[in-house]
Parts: structure tokens; sequence; C-alpha cells
């Protein structure tokens, strides 16, 4: 049986230390601020960001969250975000993807301020990553958390045959750029690839493919590292992951649940960053 990588117990250790943090930098009157954008109706989104908004609060950091009517227009929405851009008190801006169709997510991610771009979506920071630059910037909060599972369970990066199932901006393209940092060898899949053919060779399996059934026993080297991003609802209304826990369990070396995987660790990402770019903001 594989070892089950336990999310929330790493993300309460990681957010005891950024409520430490927090506590220091308000004792020298920097107090860390996340404005979080969140458009339209988006009822997974509107989850989301409650959660983020309550364990803001629990660490002691000042949330804003700014919700905006679906048929918000691209320039209302430029408004808001240049006005937190230049707003001093503001640390860390996280617009919700997705954004509603009339306005341009590209472009919206752009204008981000660098500084405060906790998710490291903005281009100087994903180039940044890119270029494995070791500067200080924000990197995307999910394979960033995905990165710290690795270390809090001594998984071996440098050498490894890693393959990443999905190349989203959110997970699977940053995902890449890190471990490819860490050394090891990578690939990237899209939906035109055989999954089993990359995967039965791989020391490192990370799928973010929000498809059910992505990964099953028979895809999977024995004593793997199996981490599951996806968050899908299942046919009796229950949250799995993409990977058929169950059976690749007993194979795999080391596997994340879902819940309780990496669903926790993008939120406790979130709030660490958040108080990392208070603590660069007065250099
Ligand atoms: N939507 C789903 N995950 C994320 C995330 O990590 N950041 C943002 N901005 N939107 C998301």
């Amino acid at each position: 049986m594989a070892t089950i990588i336990d999310g929330r117990k790493l993300a309460k250790k990681i957010n005891d230390e950024t409520a430490k943090q927090v506590t220091k930098l308000k004792s020298e009157n920097v107090f860390p601020c996340l404005a979080v954008i969140l458009v339209g109706d988006d009822q997974a989104s509107h989850r989301y960001v409650r959660s983020k908004h309550r364990k803001a609060e629990q660490l002691g950091i000042k949330s804003i969250v700014k919700e905006m009517p679906e048929n918000t227009t691209q320039e209302d929405l430029m408004q808001v975000l240049n006005e937190y851009n230049n707003d001093d008190d503001i640390h860390a801006i996280l617009i919700q993807s997705p954004l509603p169709k009339q306005i341009d997510e590209k472009f919206i991610m752009k204008q981000i301020n660098p500084k405060k771009d906790v998710d490291g979506f903005q281009t100087i920071n994903a180039g940044n990553l890119f270029l494995n630059e070791s500067t200080n910037y924000p990197v995307a909060c999910t394979p960033n958390g995905v990165m710290q599972m690795f270390k809090e369970y001594n998984v071996a990066l440098e050498g490894k045959k890693a393959v990443v199932i999905g190349r989203s901006t959110i997970v699977g393209r940053p995902m890449a750029a890190l471990l490819i940092n860490a050394g090891a060898e990578v690939t990237v899949l899209n939906h035109f690839a055989e999954v089993s053919q990359y995967t039965k060779d791989a020391d490192i399996i990370v799928s973010a493919t929000g498809k059910l059934h992505t990964l099953r026993a028979a895809d999977v080297k024995a004593g793997a590292t199996v981490i599951d991003v996806g968050q899908n609802v299942d046919e009796n209304g229950k949250l799995v992951g993409d990977v058929d826990f169950d059976e690749v369990a007993k194979v795999a070396g080391n596997i994340t649940p879902v819940p309780g995987g990496v669903g926790p660790m993008t939120i406790c990402m979130l709030m660490k960053q958040t108080v990392q770019l208070a603590k660069w903001s007065d250099k």
C-alpha cells in the first residue's frame, strides 16, 4: 500500500508558520492584505473564494473580496484592478479564474502589478519561473504546494522521470517548470496523448485533467509518486480526483487523496505567498 500524502496535515504546519510571520510583520507595522476579485456566478469559484477568505482571517491576514456581476465589462474590471494595483495597503491581488467570456482573461492577468501577483500568472513572474531565476517572485500556488509535498515526503526529483498530465496556465505549465528546475526529466501531456504509454515508465505523475479515471493501476509503475490535482464530482455527487485512488494506491509508493490532498495546499501557499509579498513590499 502506498504512503498517503496528507495535504491537510502539511497545510496546517505551513499555516502555523504563516500565522507566526503575520504576528511578526504586524509588530513591525506591516499588515498583510490580500484582495480577491471574483467576477460572475460560477458556484465553484464562489466556494473557493469563501475558503480563501476564511483562512486569511484565521491567520490574521486582512482579506478583501470584491464581487462583481456576471455582466461586468473589461473596463469595469480594469478600473478595480488599477485601484488595487496602486493601493499601498494591498500586498497581494488574486483574480479568480475563470472569468466571464466577455473578458479577455490572458490580457487581464498581464495587467496585475507583478509585485502583487500572488498567483505568479503575470508575464514577468511566469518568465522568472521559466528561466529559473533565483530572485524572489511568486509562483502559482497549486504546483508550488505540490513541490512542498515532495519536500515533506522526501520524494527525490533530480534525474527522475516526471509526467505532467495537462498543460494549463494554472497547474500544468508551472508544474512542469518547477520540476524542470528541480532537475527532473519532464514530459507534459495534452488530450491527444495515450497517457499510459508515458506514465507506465514514470517515477512521478501529476494529473491535472479534471477528468475521472485519467489514471488506473495498470498505468502506474510500482513505487511511483502519484499527485492528483483533479477536483471532480462523480455520479453519486461525491468529490473525487482524476485518479482511481483505491486501485492506484495498491501500486504507487506515495499518493495524494481527494479530498485532503492538493486542495488544502493551494490555499496554504496562497496565504504564505501573501505574507511573502507583504515582506518584500518594503524592499
Ligand atoms: N481558479 C482555480 N484555481 C485558481 C488559482 O489558483 N488562481 C486563480 N486566480 N484562479 C483559480
